[in-house]
Parts: C-alpha cells; structure tokens; sequence
C-alpha cells in the first residue's frame, strides 16, 4: 500500500511534513539542493531584520539536559545582503522556502517584507513576534493578542504571498493571540518559538548568559508546544503548524493528531542534518496504525 506523507499549509504544498525552522539550516549552496534536501519540507530561513544584527554577546548556545538554550540574538546580514547573497539559492531551491522575517517596528518590517516582495522563490514569509515590540512597551509582539494583531495587520498590508505568524509560548493565552492573528488575515500559525530559560555555569557560579535569560528547544519543549498547538488548533480555522522538540516520526505524527498541518523542527536538525529522512521514515506507520492512506487524514484526529 502507498502512504502519502506529503503534507500542505493553505496552498503551500510539501513533500514531506517536516520543515527546518529558522536558525538551524545553513545558507551553502549543498544544502540548498541534492540528497541534503531528502526529508526536508520547506526550508525557514535565518531571521532577516531591516538592518544587519550582529546579534547577541557572549555564550550563544548552552546544552542542557533535555535540550539547548540559545541566545544567538537574531544576528542576521539584514535584508539588502540577504537578497544579494541568497536570492539565487532561494529561487533555485527544489523545495519551498520560508521567510522568516523578525517583527522590528511596524515601518521597518513592512520596508523588509516590502524588499523580500522583489525574491523569487519565496513560498510564504514567517513573521517571528517573538520579539519585543519596539513600537511599544518592549514586551514581546506576540504577548498580547492586541500586539500580535497589529504585528500581523502591519505584514499582511505589504505581503500578498501566504503569511505564516511564528508565535510566541510565552502568552498566557495562545488560543486568543491565535484568533486575533487569523483576524488579521495570518494563513498559518507556527506553534511555537522557543522557551525562555536560564542557566547557572557551575564552574563560575554566574549565570551562562550575558543576558541571563535564553531560549529554550528541544525535547524537552515538546510536550508544551504539543499543548499550544492543541491551543491553537482548536481556535482558529487557518492551519497551524507543530514547532518544539520535534525529532521523530511519532512527534511528528503526535503534532498532527493534536492539529498540526505540518511541523517544524529545529534542534533535531541541529543535532543531525539527516533528521527530517528518519522522521518520514517512521510515519507510515503511524499513519496505518490508523487506519488511513494519507498523513493528511490524521490531522486533528486525536480531537474527534
Ligand atoms: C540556534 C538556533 C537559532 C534560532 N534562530 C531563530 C531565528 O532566527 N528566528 C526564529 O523565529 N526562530 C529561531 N530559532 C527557533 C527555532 O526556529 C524553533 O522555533 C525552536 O528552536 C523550537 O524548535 P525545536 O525544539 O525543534 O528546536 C532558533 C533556534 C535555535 C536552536
């Protein structure tokens, strides 16, 4: 019997269901083509922000037992060097591309989404409100469902090609932020960022990052985005898509029970650039241990 794992987010068509979030897939041109792409969705972007960021100072990146805390600070070329360096690889990749757009002020993220308009290839773009809102109270956008719905509103005016909103786990209230976002026009919901965490560096007795606080992914966030994807799915009719912990088959098949559309991983890739191959891999089996022939047929199926 054929299994079909192929996987879709409004009219954005993936091969596979597992797409490599933001921040973990390298910009060199061999694994933007060929086998390196076996398994692979969709590829997110880096962050891009208006101006370069050079990002944070410090340790960057801190194993913990179940995961990592990073604290890379969205250091990214800015939009102008990223449409002169990789506008080629985006628009000749075999796969779709995500933009994944950091929420600055309202101005400068509309002038990026505006100069990204120019790229072709880009399928959708990914605006990260997890970033504090530099127009207002510095909290991040995503906080509140007021701020995230300006932040989607301020996006979707500029861009005419799907716009998927990267939300942030730290809101107490998921399932308002995600309704308040598909309000505004959003075509999908990434559920979601990273957690924010610390760590104490035992040797010095200080704590590991500059900033103190760092994001948190990994296994050890995958119950938590499993619940706001739960959140979400239940809110809202655009897709969502799972994001947290994400490394196997069954976390990939879980996502989708619970609502997922499609999922993002980013750690697991981190960890291992094989990782989305041995996840399709494993759903065949998850899919006819329900019963059906498609990975489609078992989104949201735990929900019934
Ligand atoms: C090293 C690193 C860099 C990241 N950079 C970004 C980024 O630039 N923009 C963004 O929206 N998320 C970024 N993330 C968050 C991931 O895209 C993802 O949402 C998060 O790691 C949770 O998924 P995971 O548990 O599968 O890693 C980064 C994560 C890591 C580990």
């Amino acid at each position: 019997m054929t299994i079909d794992i192929s996987a879709k987010v409004g009219t954005v068509e993936l091969k596979s269901p597992v797409i490599a979030a933001s921040g973990v897939w390298p910009y060199s041109e061999e694994f933007w083509s060929g086998e390196k792409l076996d398994g692979v969705g969709a590829i997110c972007t880096k962050a891009i922000s208006l101006a370069p960021r050079r990002g944070n100072r410090g340790i960057r990146l801190w194993e913990t037992q179940a995961g990592v805390l990073n604290s890379i600070g969205l250091q990214n070329t800015g939009v102008k060097k990223f449409i002169e360096n990789y506008s080629e690889l985006v628009k000749n990749c075999p796969v779709p591309v995500i933009a994944n757009v950091v929420m600055e002020a309202v101005w400068d993220t509309q002038e990026t989404l505006r100069m990204l308009d120019g790229v072709e290839g880009i399928a959708a773009a990914e605006l990260n409100i997890s970033c504090p809102n530099a127009d207002g109270d510095g909290m991040a956008w995503g906080m509140t469902c007021a701020s995230a719905a300006k932040a989607a509103a301020a996006a979707r005016k500029i861009w005419n090609r799907p716009l998927w909103v990267k939300m942030t786990p730290q809101t107490p209230d998921p399932a308002a932020v995600a309704r308040a976002v598909e309000a505004e026009g959003a075509d999908a919901l990434v559920c979601s960022n990273t957690w924010l965490g610390a760590a104490i560096d035992m040797a010095s007795g200080k704590p590991v990052f500059d900033r103190v606080v760092a994001g948190l992914s990994g296994p050890a966030v995958f119950p938590l985005a499993l619940r706001v994807v739960w959140q979400a799915a239940g809110a809202v009719k655009i897709p969502v898509i799972g994001c947290g912990g994400v490394r196997s088959a069954s976390d990939c098949a879980g996502m989708m029970l619970a609502g997922a559309s499609a999922v993002e991983a980013g750690s697991a890739f981190f960890a291992d650039v094989n990782a989305g191959k041995a996840i399709c891999a494993g759903l065949p089996e998850y899919i006819t241990r329900y019963g059906k022939k498609r990975l489609s047929d078992i989104v949201g199926l735990a929900r019934e």
